[in-house]
């Protein structure tokens, strides 16, 4: 039967299939290590899970307004103060299906055939798929070697008269990098200029290891009505599964991106609303225990990598992610990936998806003895200096020497 053009031509994910193959391992009853994951291990906080309780015992789980629940948009307008000393319109709200669908919202609201949306490498796996199903263009910019940061100049140097948007995220995702004030004030002022929207992917926005206030981009613009500020419970919350995801935009570019959601899933889901709501508006406590668990993990993992003389890493900022450059190793990012799963069964994500050749990223959201496990197996599969053998699961396995 036929299959579109677009769906045909969507790539197929190097991390689905690198998946699929540490499950297959996993039920053979190997002992694979996954440093490729994208969530807390947190269960979401008991408030949420109340929450949630209670709601399916009404039995009353019905559909919302397509821009959500009005309880939940004013936990999102709260949650706004609270950590942008921004005050948003419920009109300036749109509670979607998680982050992903909130950006999908936007790029169908503000992207014609052929108009270009810029991002920065590294960037999330999905930016270009997304882009390219809503008919854009991806623009990728490439950071100065060596950097996670892009130059305020080339991303400037990168728009023409077909850019409808730039978007950063930062914390960035793979990379753990938290972009400057100055470079955020510049693309908020760039952006204010040239009419384009400024897209703020901020799932990650209070994962940040020494700094409990992120750089804002409302910080650095008079006039708000280009800033799109995407958010969600998914990170920070250990809620991945609930799929709750919102924007703050303007009024305007808020009512289309309704009429979008409207015609896409009608409305989030209630239930859900319910329990992110809770989340928002109870005990905070989680977030800080997240942040205290990750950055020990965080400093677990580098200790672990400095056995490795010849990797070039830089501490992650934020997030639960570092990607560390082991082209010294080997400079195919997805080859060396598939040399580690099946040499030391350890998952790692081909830094190649996130437009950053020769880098794998590794994930530090698991448990801390499986990241220190992890690295310890990818220093005996890379470096001369390791041990010729070691235990892998219930086995001895032996390196090949070179
Ligand atoms: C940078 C970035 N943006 C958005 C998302 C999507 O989050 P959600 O689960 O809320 O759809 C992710 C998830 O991995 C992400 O890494």
């Amino acid at each position: 039967m036929h299959i579109s053009k677009l769906a045909s031509e969507l790539g197929d994910s190097a991390t689905l299939a690198l998946n699929a193959e540490a499950a297959r391992l996993r039920e053979n009853g190997e002992a694979v290590i996954h440093l490729g994951g994208g969530e807390p291990a947190s269960p979401a906080p008991e408030a949420a899970a109340q929450a949630g309780i209670a709601k399916l015992q009404t039995g009353r789980v019905k559909y919302t307004p397509v821009s959500g629940t009005k309880k939940m948009k004013e936990a999102v307008i709260r949650y706004t103060q609270r950590h942008y000393g921004k005050t948003p319109l419920l009109s300036e709200v749109l509670v979607s299906g998680g982050a992903k669908q909130a950006l999908y919202n936007f790029l169908l609201s503000a992207v014609d055939p052929g108009d270009e949306v810029i991002f920065p490498a590294p960037y999330w796996v999905s930016y270009p798929d997304m882009v390219r199903l809503c008919g854009g263009v991806p623009v990728i910019v490439q950071p100065p070697k060596g950097s996670f940061e892009p130059k305020a100049a080339d991303l400037k140097a990168a728009a023409t008269a077909k850019t409808r948007a730039i978007i950063l995220n930062s914390p960035n995702n793979p990379s753990g990098e938290v972009y400057s004030q100055e470079l955020v004030r510049e693309m908020a002022e760039f952006c204010a200029e040239r009419r384009i929207y400024l897209v703020q992917d901020d799932i990650y926005h209070q994962l940040v290891f020494f700094d409990d206030s992120p750089v804002s981009c409302y910080d650095f613009a008079k006039d708000h009505s280009h800033l799109v500020v995407i958010n969600g419970v998914s990170k920070l919350y250990g809620m991945t599964g609930f799929r709750i995801g919102w924007s703050i935009a303007e009024k305007s570019l808020t009512a289309a991106m309704n009429r979008v959601q409207g015609q896409t899933t009608s409305c989030p889901s209630d239930l859900s609303q319910e329990c992110a709501q809770a989340a928002l508006d109870g005990d905070q406590s989680c977030v800080a225990e997240l942040r205290k668990s990750l950055l020990e993990n965080r400093d677990a993992l580098l200790a672990e990598l400095k056995n490795l003389k010849k990797l070039k890493v830089a501490p992650p900022k934020g997030t639960f992610y570092c990607l560390a450059d082991f082209s010294a190793y080997e400079p195919d990012s997805s080859k060396l990936c598939k040399y580690l799963l099946e040499k030391a069964l350890v998952v790692t994500v081909p830094g190649r998806e996130f437009g950053m050749e020769g880098h794998l990223r590794l994930s530090y959201c698991g448990k801390k003895e499986d990241i220190i496990e992890g690295a310890r197996r990818i220093y005996w599969a890379l470096e001369d200096s390791a041990p010729r053998t070691i235990k892998i699961g219930a086995k001895t396995a032996e390196r090949m020497l070179k």
